[in-house]
């Protein structure tokens, strides 16, 4: 299907009521569903949105055109959990049905207050000949889970000085009240971040632009986040366009992360900044949302799926997932990133690893989605082979602990795809050391983390069939020791 801009943007209430069942009853067929992970029902999922805990639940949102595998006219899409493992679907949550949202109700956050959920996205307009206007929006939500927007926007454009492009808020409370850190691009192009205040939620004022690093910056900077962890400010950001010589990554648009001493949001001012990160080292991952969860734990989210690239379920009118959610620590200055302890509750059997003579293993009848654990020892090497039933074709996992490097092919998995961002990704950790993976697989994605959460790659592979088994070789009957998880199914 060839889609134009009027079928992008063709208003859900137009569609005929037939069009969504269709496409999800075409989804489930597909052999690449995931067991665990955020995915759509139908047509494309893109960010995290309204990430929070409220209500004695969680809550997270993402961004949905459930009409197609593109990205078209955009809408919230509601998730619930009462374990970060198990997520509901409650429905559609914010349409974009107001002529301040008309072309898209976008990327935002949430924040509880009182007994109510507060949002702030972006509403995403194109005039009559199409140039966009961005409204910062604000709604809602209570108990019941019913959201209302208010009237008027609560931002209606950005500062002189920049463009429409200005999207994303990320929502903060501090002692001093409500500041909004929104993504946004100068008139001369390079990316910005402003900051916004307000005492009440309904005036907002601008105190000005983050002193972002002027490298750090790109063309324009989408999904702002600030947590802190251990009172340091961590500020997760995508700077579109970043210059390669600030960063040499392979996606199409990096996910990076600043690490800093200290963050005066009335001043803007950020002090301290460390270089600046890939977030994750992988293939895939985009527009992460992260916040300071009531429980004291410094929580992440992302898209695993990147703009304007065409993965092979778009054939199958659906498109994208959410990692899953990621506790985010910091040692010494770096960033480690986890799978949240609640995602141990996916296990169910174990087996170990056991070398034959050849120094090979292999552990079959897996279904699907399934962990390895597995440290590899210093200077030794192994190679790990995720494949379906019938061997055809492997994601290959490859670590090598003389030079200290993770490296991920996904060039055999028989469905290449974003081939021009390149096959393989390395992630460079200390040479001549242990090193120890936790390989997470579920059906058409995998998150594997790095000596205990210090580096991550995640991304999206396809097999011929399900995934069922690893093949191990080791450099010798000593390199590596470890165990591989069953996980059960989801509820
Ligand atoms: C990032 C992004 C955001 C925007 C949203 C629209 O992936 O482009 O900047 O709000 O997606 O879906």
């Amino acid at each position: 299907m060839q889609w134009n801009r009027k079928m992008r943007y063709t208003p859900y209430n137009q569609w005929p009521a037939t069009k969504l069942p269709q496409l999800a009853a075409q989804a489930r067929q597909s052999k690449w569903r995931m067991q665990h992970h955020i995915q759509p029902a139908s047509g494309l999922l893109n960010d995290p949105n309204g990430f929070s805990y409220f209500n004695g639940q969680w809550h997270l949102f993402y961004q949905s055109f459930p009409f197609g595998p593109v990205h078209g006219l955009k809408s919230w899409q509601h998730v619930t959990s009462d374990n970060l493992v198990d997520w509901h679907d409650e429905g559609l949550a914010i349409a974009p049905d107001t002529p301040y949202d008309s072309h898209g109700a976008y990327t935002g956050t949430a924040l509880p207050v009182g007994d109510r959920l507060f949002i702030m996205y972006t509403g995403n307009v194109r005039t009559a000949d199409w140039q966009r206007e961005a409204y910062q929006i604000g709604a809602w939500m209570t108990a019941d889970n019913q959201i209302h927007k208010l009237d008027q926007p609560l931002i209606s454009h950005a500062p002189a000085g920049y463009t429409s492009s200005f999207r994303d808020p990320d929502l903060v409370k501090t002692d001093h009240g409500y500041y909004a850190l929104i993504g946004a691009q100068t008139t001369d192009e390079q990316g910005a971040l402003l900051v916004y205040y307000s005492e009440d939620l309904s005036k907002w004022d601008c105190r000005g632009a983050v002193n972002v690093p002027e490298a750090a910056r790109g063309y324009m900077i989408e999904c702002p986040n600030i947590v802190w962890i251990d009172q340091q400010p961590v500020l997760l950001f995508c700077p579109q366009g970043l210059s390669q010589q600030t960063l040499a990554y392979q996606n199409i648009y990096p996910n990076t992360s600043l690490v800093a001493e200290e963050f005066d949001l009335d001043q803007a001012k950020l002090t301290g900044a460390k270089a600046l990160h890939q977030l994750d080292e992988g293939f895939d991952v985009y527009a992460t949302q992260a916040i300071n969860a009531p429980d004291g734990r410094a929580l992440a989210v992302s898209w695993i799926g990147l703009p304007e690239v065409a993965y092979p379920t778009d054939q199958e009118n659906w498109a994208h997932c959410l990692s899953f959610v990621k506790e985010l620590t910091l040692k010494d200055g770096h960033l480690y990133q986890n799978p949240v302890a609640e995602v141990d509750q996916l296990r169910t059997t174990d087996q170990p690893l056991t070398l034959d003579p050849q120094h090979t293993a292999t552990v079959a009848d897996l279904d699907g989605s399934f962990e390895l654990l597995m440290t590899v020892a210093a200077d030794e090497t192994s190679t790990v082979r995720v494949a379906d039933t019938h061997n055809r074709g492997a994601l290959i996992v490859t670590v090598d602990a003389r030079a200290g490097q993770v490296v991920i092919d996904r060039s055999q998995t028989g469905h290449p795809f974003a081939e021009d961002y390149g096959q393989t990704r390395t992630a460079q950790v200390k040479p001549h050391t242990a090193i120890n993976i936790r390989l997470m697989i579920d059906v058409s994605v995998f998150e594997c983390y790095i000596d205990s959460g210090y580096s991550v790659m995640t991304g999206r592979f396809f097999l011929a069939d399900t995934p069922t088994q690893l093949n191990i070789e080791a450099s010798s009957s000593a390199a590596v020791t470890g165990k591989v998880w069953k996980w059960r199914q989801s509820e």
